[in-house]
């Protein structure tokens, strides 16, 4: 039997809009952005390894989960939780797991739009050719002065989230599904003449070596974490996102294959996305672990050498801009998807309630630049020693509520729901079928286990339990 329920918020015209849709809140300033420079800090190939294999056996299983979750509750994650765990005769408590998706949401939007505003600007520079020869030494104090500049930070960090909110705004539908239907492939052919480039002029050989040698003394638990809490960031999973975007999704589409390609593209975007950026930081003797402005460094020295650097240049940080827009409009509907289904509230005005909040919650990132960058809240912890406002929210979203997110999700797809349910929901018939087998598997045991683990041990735990015995 088939759930009757409907999205009230409509659906997605094709399988394709689904997938473009996921697609797009999948690739964003995760994979150009985060991916290289979390990459550089955590010393290379055995971090991107272990990213890989959370991508394969965590993310895909629990993204398969969520997209089984919100097409059979067909509301916001708050009320798909409801029904769902009243559906099975559990606690209504689940719902506090869209709740904590919710705040995970619009805390990771909060300094995400920052960071699409660096892009943004950076569309304008490049444009106007400031770029044009520059040295490592010039990319790098240009980058300098503009981030220690509060106010223009502030000013594009507000450009972006009018963007987001007014799409958001418009429903997703008729916007930004046909912007991302020509965006996307345009976004993934620069990357491969990027990639083209700096196979050229680059240091590609040694940026192979960075990336998929694997040297596991170079890596500690927390890079484990890192890298586990970055593939559920790089797929958008743990939150919502795609949980609500699965409530758009008809009924006749294959959860299984879907849910595969979406990881096969954003993937492949995060490593050419690596292939391109690192040949330039050896060539240019730069430091692969410098930081969160490592794209912003590099790329433009490339762009400032290459024949039609400028107009290549600028249409790579437009379309960054266009993959971080159609991640962040994912970051928060959830939100507003709740307000127009429990407050009535039309979706304008939820939408602009929600971009304020998250605007002004940015300020905190803005200034963790500049005005604020001796502010470590957390400086009594000998790991947050160092941490600004940016730092601490980037950790506390991406390395703890996602994963637990995602933990709490596996455990309600694979041991709460009726075994029935979610073959149904993955189109399966037949209780021996493998691919099924292999999903429960992942779900039930791999993917909890193996957060759990992870935590167990950044925390110190796991060492403790193990003096034990
Ligand atoms: N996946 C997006 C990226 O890689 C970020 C994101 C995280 C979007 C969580 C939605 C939910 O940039």
């Amino acid at each position: 039997m088939t759930a009757p329920r409907t999205s009230i918020h409509g659906e997605w015209s094709t399988r394709l809009a689904f997938i473009l849709a996921a697609t797009g809140s999948a690739v964003g300033l995760g994979n150009i952005w985060k991916f290289p420079y979390i990459t550089g800090e955590n010393g290379g190939g055995a971090f991107v390894l272990v990213y890989l294999l959370c991508i394969a056996c965590i993310g895909i299983p629990i993204m398969m989960a969520e997209v089984l979750l919100g097409r059979r509750g067909r509301q916001s994650p708050i009320n798909t939780m409801a029904t769902l765990s009243a559906e099975i005769g559990h606690s209504s408590h689940w719902k506090y797991l869209g709740w904590a998706g919710v705040l995970a949401g619009f805390l990771i939007l909060s300094y995400y739009s920052v960071i699409a505003g660096w892009a943004l600007a950076y569309a304008f520079r490049t444009g106007s050719g400031v770029f044009i020869n520059v040295t490592a030494d010039g990319a790098g104090s240009i980058f300098g002065r503009f981030i220690a500049d509060p106010e223009k930070l502030l000013a594009w960090h507000t450009v972006f989230m009018v963007m987001t909110t007014v799409i958001v705004a418009r429903g997703v539908r008729s916007g930004l599904e046909k912007a991302v239907r020509f965006l996307m492939p345009t976004l993934f052919v620069l990357l491969l003449v990027l990639v083209g480039y700096a196979m050229n002029s680059g240091e590609f050989n040694r940026a192979v070596s960075f990336l998929f040698d694997a040297d596991f003394s170079k890596i500690s638990a927390d890079s484990v974490l890192t890298a586990m809490g970055h593939a559920f960031f790089t797929l958008s999973l743990g939150m919502g996102a795609i949980m609500v975007y699965g409530s758009y999704l008809p009924k006749d589409t294959s959860i299984a294959r879907t849910s595969i390609i979406i990881a096969v593209m954003d993937t492949l975007v995060a490593l050419f996305a690596g292939l391109a950026i690192f040949p330039l930081v050896f060539a240019n003797g730069l430091e692969p672990g410098s930081g969160p402005g490592l794209i912003f460094q590099t790329l433009p020295i490339a762009f400032g050498h290459m024949d039609g650097g400028t107009f290549f240049g600028t249409l790579f940080f437009v379309l960054l801009v266009f993959a971080a827009w159609s991640s962040a409009i994912s970051l928060i509907e959830p939100a507003v998807a709740w307000l127009v289904e429990n407050r009535k509230q039309n979706r304008v005005y939820a939408a602009a309630v929600v971009g304020l909040l998250t605007w002004l919650l940015g300020l905190l990132t803005v200034l963790s630049f500049n005005l604020w960058s001796d502010v470590k809240p957390l400086a009594f912890v000998e790991k947050f020693q160092n941490s600004t406002f940016f730092d601490l929210l980037d950790y506390l979203t991406s390395n703890i509520m996602l994963p637990l997110g995602g933990l709490l999700i596996a455990v309600f797809a694979g041991w709460l729901m009726d075994r029935k349910a979610t073959m149904e929901e993955l189109d399966i018939h037949d209780h021996l079928h493998v691919g099924y087998r292999i999903w429960r598997v992942l779900v039930r045991y791999v993917a909890p286990i193996a957060v759990a683990i992870v935590f167990l041990k950044v925390t110190g735990i796991l060492d403790v339990i193990n003096n034990l015995f």
